[in-house]
């Protein structure tokens, strides 16, 4: 998708997260000059293959695995410390050298051992089914005014005055809770005067780097991270996450203006998948679901938890279409659909007896939705080797068709197997 004109692109997920943005990614890397993380954090998990290595990625860019990409974790992020080394350790381990290529926002905000306590003490009242990272704290307390930044290492004495502060906080809370568990002052002290000296050397004014990359026609991929359907205000609410998944979020997380984007790519499984909990409109029941998580591997890449499996459903995706600013789509994991005999596809749903094409406010009406379902041929040939789409079975192309209609625009990538060059360029 990168053009004369669009030198800036952003990656989304398109409906609840895993749909294969990693994947894409890497793809497009290969064409681009700077990737940027800009929301979420180590919630993440970002799974590429490269020959029979595999990569999952929670918080580093997957364009590292490109030698010539320049990686930057953008203010939008919250960036777990302990783990991105853990990240790095395992890269420079497999023999990707990121010297040089690698930057952090120094106002990005930190998730510290207290967020996670803090997460594990609200899901027992809330039960999200979060993935525990500390994520929803993390941001409670970046918007509370009372986050600690990477750039608050600079000043490690104010770093531990402000710890001794929000240390003490989180007990309180956890308290309040009903939680036995405590955080431990001097093992956050000791944790960020450890990582600071690591840390430092790659904070930088990220947001700067981007602007000026985008001034000179470089070539930017902003990746995303979750879905449109995890983002906080588009989302299956209270179902969500903690950031804004979706392109809006793009600009401020990585600290451009939203004029500075030229497209949007939006990432969709050919069906859909969804982890944790909340409503799931097309889940399809036995023995489908079960076929759908077995043949496309679907577990969580950060939890292990099995994903919901069910139909492509448009009326979500017609939505992030629209919330997102789709100017294009790619669709993943058409294989798995190999061999089915009738796929079913969400057009819209039927709430209360009436149509209804758009998405409820309440997670309540989406629990109760009927989808309505156009039944399609499927295919029995594989797919797998298919890289234009005139390889592909006549009845898939058709598929492919009938998601683009539903969903107002056009497909750019397919994705049919997990290696790089499993992909075709429409
Ligand atoms: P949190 O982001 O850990 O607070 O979790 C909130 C919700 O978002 C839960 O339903 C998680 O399962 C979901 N979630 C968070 N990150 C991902 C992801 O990368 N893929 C899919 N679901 C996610």
């Amino acid at each position: 998708m990168f053009d004369a004109q669009t030198t800036c692109l952003v990656v989304v997920g398109a409906q609840w997260g895993d749909e294969g943005k990693g994947k894409l990614v890497d793809v497009l890397a290969e064409r681009a000059d700077f990737v940027v993380r800009y929301q979420g954090g180590a919630n993440a998990g970002h799974t590429v293959v490269i020959g029979d290595a595999q990569f999952i990625l929670r918080q580093i860019p997957s364009g590292i695995l490109h030698p010539r990409v320049t990686c930057l974790i953008g203010n939008g992020v919250v960036l777990e410390p302990e783990n991105l080394f853990k990240e790095l350790d395992s890269l420079h381990e497999r023999g990707i050298d990121t010297e040089g290529r690698l930057y952090i926002s120094d106002r990005a905000h930190l998730v510290l051992p207290y967020h996670k306590l803090l997460d594990a003490a609200s899901e027992k009242s809330q039960n999200l089914g979060t993935t525990g990272r500390g994520i929803g704290p993390a941001y409670e307390d970046k918007y509370g005014r009372r986050g600690v930044r990477v750039a608050d290492l600079r000043r490690l004495e104010c770093a531990r005055a402000a710890l001794a502060d929000r240390v003490r906080r989180a007990n309180q809370l956890l308290e309040m809770m009903g939680s036995g568990e405590r955080a431990n002052l001097d093992e956050h002290l000791r944790l960020v005067e450890r990582l600071a000296p690591r840390l430092l050397p790659l904070a930088t004014d990220a947001g700067l780097m981007v602007y000026r990359a985008v001034r000179e026609r470089r070539r930017v991929l902003l990746e995303g991270a979750q879905g449109a359907l995890l983002d906080v205000d588009h989302g299956t609410y209270p179902y969500v996450t903690s950031s804004n998944t979706t392109a809006g979020g793009a600009a401020v997380g990585a600290g451009i203006g939203p004029t500075a984007i030229d497209g949007v790519l939006g990432v969709v499984k050919a069906y859909t998948t969804r982890v944790g909990n909340g409503p799931l409109p097309t889940e399809a029941g036995s023995p489908y679901g079960e076929r759908l998580r077995e043949l496309g591997g679907e577990f969580g890449a950060v939890t292990g938890r099995p994903r919901r499996c069910g139909w492509f459903d448009a009326t979500v995706v017609r939505y992030a279409t629209r919330v997102n600013g789709l100017t294009g789509l790619a669709v993943t994991k058409l294989d798995v659909l190999d061999g089915f005999a009738e796929i079913p596809v969400g057009t819209m749903y039927r709430l209360d007896g009436h149509s209804c094409e758009e998405m409820p406010a309440e997670v309540e009406a989406l629990a109760r939705v009927e989808p309505v379902y156009d039944v399609l041929p499927g295919w029995t040939q594989p797919t797998g080797n298919a890289r234009k789409l005139a390889d592909l079975p006549a009845a898939a192309r058709a598929y492919l068709d009938r998601l683009e209609k539903l969903s107002g625009v056009p497909v750019r990538y397919v994705s049919v197997g997990t290696r790089r060059d499993q992909i075709i360029e429409v």
